[in-house]
């Protein structure tokens, strides 16, 4: 029977999240760099479940762009005013039809496990049931749905409903549900808003059935800490707080070492290579690898960033979508952004900026200097304080810097401007033109030192009686 049923999920995230007190919708609030959304979405893949659709509606443009820019295959289903749960699966009722049964699932619970999902599809396949939903007992139920069970029925009482004795209930709906669809179809318009907050209820639809005598089942979980629910910045941190501490531990199980694991944030889709050292206080985001043998030293944070193997990153570095490769040294306090590439070897010292330029390998850019849009060859050296003037005020311009060069201290490249390979250029040089292959470069202005001036300064000063 399980063979010839088919399973589309619906997650419900239309909803204002008032208590977020945030113009962001609550679904895009961040936790670790992803939006909140991401997880169910996580879970829900995890769980091998394929056809996704998600319920938008507030801020509904902000998170139709982000489903569509990072999972194209998930859709989205605009619920126009948000007049309840119960309302956001009735505007989806023609994609869920389609299917055999339907998973709702909440798109504030970023702690769910895809087990949890599997075993409550596993449990619903295996029973006759026609709405299998999760709940479990809730230290403080405050705020859910409260769980009763009465001579075999069972429905659920939201919070604001509640009587003083329902509210004793401790076992609340977790918000997850898998309907038969004909089932489903054939109550949710039986849904009325006569409550407490005028609203279409989803719950209610357990009721409906559980009267009728058919069979509802309320898988009840014990892990609590999985279906906690987002609806404050109070809770948006507490959840924070568990989705790093789970995904620091699983990497350090795979061999990451992090002599102080409480101060690291690793975002979920952040990719380690066996023994990776990482010390106090760094932040890992976004598409961000670290290859076998790296260590990314404190105050840190990568986003969006390739670091290859070997790589020392000192410490206080900020690299934003940018590729390390192996070998190279980094820090303390560089800014890497913007498609930079650091060669092999090559080595981006102190107070260093390098934004959309390629460092050849074993090339170096020790300090205090920026260097954007720029080539770079291999084994350069680019001296202290050197800049490329890149911008002239309406246009970016590029450098090209050939190999085996040597840029002296404190030259200004006037871009756009290239150095052939082997060339030299003089210490404080302002470079405006193109410098040829092996060819040193002086662009200053010529010393001249005026002999005795400074006996001959003090003598004046004295016939000046001004001492
Ligand atoms: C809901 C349940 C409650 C359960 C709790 C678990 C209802 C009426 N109550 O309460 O029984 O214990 O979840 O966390 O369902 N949404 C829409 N459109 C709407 C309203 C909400 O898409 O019109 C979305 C929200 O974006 C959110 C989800 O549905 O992701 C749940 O809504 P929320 O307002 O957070 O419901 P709770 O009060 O938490
Ligand atoms: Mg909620």
């Amino acid at each position: 029977m399980s063979n010839h049923r088919s399973i589309g999920v619906l997650i419900l995230a239309a909803g204002k999240g008032t208590r977020m007190k945030s113009d962001l919708p609550k679904v895009l609030q961040p936790i670790l760099g992803e939006p909140l959304l991401f997880y169910p979405l996580q879970a829900v893949h995890n769980a091998g479940l394929s056809d996704v659709a998600v319920v938008i509606g507030h801020g509904g443009t902000n998170v139709e762009s982000y489903l569509s820019a990072a999972c194209p295959n998930v859709c989205s289903i605009w619920q126009h005013e948000q007049l309840g749960t119960g309302h956001a699966v009735q505007v989806a009722r023609e994609w869920w039809s389609s299917f055999s049964d339907v998973l709702v699932i909440p798109g504030d619970a970023p702690l769910l496990q895809s087990d949890s999902l599997s075993l409550l599809v596993r449990t619903h396949l295996e029973s006759s049931s026609l709405c299998s939903f999760a709940s479990f007992h809730a230290k403080n139920p405050a705020g859910y749905g409260r769980v009763t069970r009465t001579n075999g029925a069972i429905s659920i009482i939201e919070e604001k409903d509640a009587t003083p004795e329902i509210k004793k209930i401790t076992e609340v709906n977790s918000g997850i549900y898998l309907f038969n669809t004909l089932a489903l179809a054939s109550h949710i318009d039986s849904l009325a808003n006569e409550n407490a907050q005028k609203e279409y209820y989803l719950p209610d639809v357990v009721g409906l059935l559980s009267d009728q005598k058919q069979h509802v089942e309320a898988v009840c979980f014990d892990n609590e800490e999985d279906f906690q629910g987002v609806n404050s910045p109070v809770q948006l941190a507490a959840v924070t707080a568990i989705v790093r501490k789970r995904i620091v531990h699983y990497w350090m199980e795979l061999g990451v070492k992090c002599s102080s694991p409480d101060t690291v944030f690793i975002g979920p889709r952040v990719s380690f290579k066996g023994d990776v050292w990482i010390d106090p206080f760094v932040q890992l985001y976004g598409s961000t690898e670290v290859g076998e043998g790296s260590h990314i030293g404190s105050h840190t944070i990568l986003r969006d960033t390739q670091i290859g193997q070997f790589v020392d990153i000192i410490h206080f570095v900020s690299i934003q979508s940018s590729c390390v490769e192996d070998h190279a040294t980094i820090g303390p306090f560089a800014f890497i952004r913007d498609n930079a590439c650091v060669g092999e070897k090559a080595f981006v010292g102190k107070f260093v900026e390098i934004k959309k330029s390629t460092i050849g390998s074993g090339s170096k850019v020790p300090h205090l200097s920026y260097i954007g849009d720029a080539q770079i060859g291999c084994d350069t050296n680019i001296g202290a304080g050197t800049i490329t003037c890149n911008y002239d005020g309406t246009n970016k311009n590029p450098t090209h810097i050939g190999n085996r060069c040597f840029v002296g201290s404190d030259t200004m490249l006037v871009a756009p401007v290239s150095l052939g390979d082997n060339s030299f250029t003089a210490a404080g040089s302002v470079i405006t033109q193109d410098v040829p292959e092996g060819a040193l470069a002086v662009a200053r202005a010529r010393q001249k030192n005026v002999e005795d001036w400074v006996v001959r300064r003090q003598g004046n000063r004295k016939e000046g009686g001004k001492e």
